[in-house]
């Protein structure tokens, strides 16, 4: 199997990696300084920016699956899953790929805080989401809205916080909001959920939340 992998450079991105080499599946990422990424030589590596079309379309190339990883180094105004989901969804389209599984956040939908208690919900929305959050939530919803309507095989796997810990393995898995009280969970169950939806049709055109 071919994948191509958007942002695996990145933290999540890095566990995507190293998943799909030991599948066995044959990589190639998009990054911006290759010669800095640790699986260099195991993939084949496109050089560039996830903002430029050529770039994006070179990766896409030849993918049976696009796992993307993609997402801002700062929690100011970025745009980069603004700009560059819909020149992915463009590329696979234009080449017929249809299999998307995307890294996305809880807070990319209204529903998605509505298991939460009253407070939680005001606090999360008001504290959290409105504010320091505001940039990388805003990237999501657009990420969503492009995946929803791209009319591709998508799944958008939605988590709370990212934490860099051991995987737990025993996820709450819900389809319509975030599970109640849920925090927290760490990127390694998250990749382990979206490599577990490679050929799984449960989640597929669904955005899917995981947490602890
Ligand atoms: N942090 C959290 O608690 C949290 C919670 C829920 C969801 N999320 C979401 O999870 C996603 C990934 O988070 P993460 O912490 O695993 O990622 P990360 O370590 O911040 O890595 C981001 C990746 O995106 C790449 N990237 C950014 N801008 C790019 C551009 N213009 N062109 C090419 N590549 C670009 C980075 O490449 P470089 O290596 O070149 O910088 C890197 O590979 C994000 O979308 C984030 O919103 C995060």
């Amino acid at each position: 199997m071919n994948v191509s992998i958007f942002g695996a450079t990145g933290a999540t991105g890095k566990l995507l990696t190293e998943r799909c080499l030991k599948a066995g599946y044959k990589v190639k990422v998009l990054a911006r300084e290759p010669g800095t990424f640790p699986f260099a030589d195991r993939v084949e590596a496109v050089q560039g920016d996830a903002k430029d079309q050529n770039a994006v379309r070179k990766t896409v190339e030849g993918a049976d699956l696009v796992l993307n990883a993609l997402g801002a180094r700062s929690l100011k105004r970025e745009e980069v899953l603004e700009v560059a989901v819909p020149l992915i969804v463009s590329a696979m389209q234009e080449q017929g790929i249809r299999r998307i599984i995307a890294l996305g956040s809880a807070g990319a939908l209204d529903s998605s805080l509505d298991k939460q208690s009253g407070l939680r919900r005001w606090i999360v929305q008001h504290i959290v989401y409105n504010t320091f959050l505001k940039w990388p939530v805003a990237s999501q919803r657009a990420q969503y809205a492009a995946l929803s309507g791209s009319g591709l095989d998508w799944t958008m796997v939605m988590p709370p916080m990212l934490l860099n810990a051991p995987a737990r393995g025993n996820l709450r898995v819900d389809g319509d909001a975030l599970p109640r009280d849920a925090s927290r969970i760490a990127r390694c169950d998250v990749a382990d959920f979206m490599m577990a939806q490679i050929g799984n049709p449960e989640w597929v055109g669904k955005g899917v939340y995981v947490a602890w």
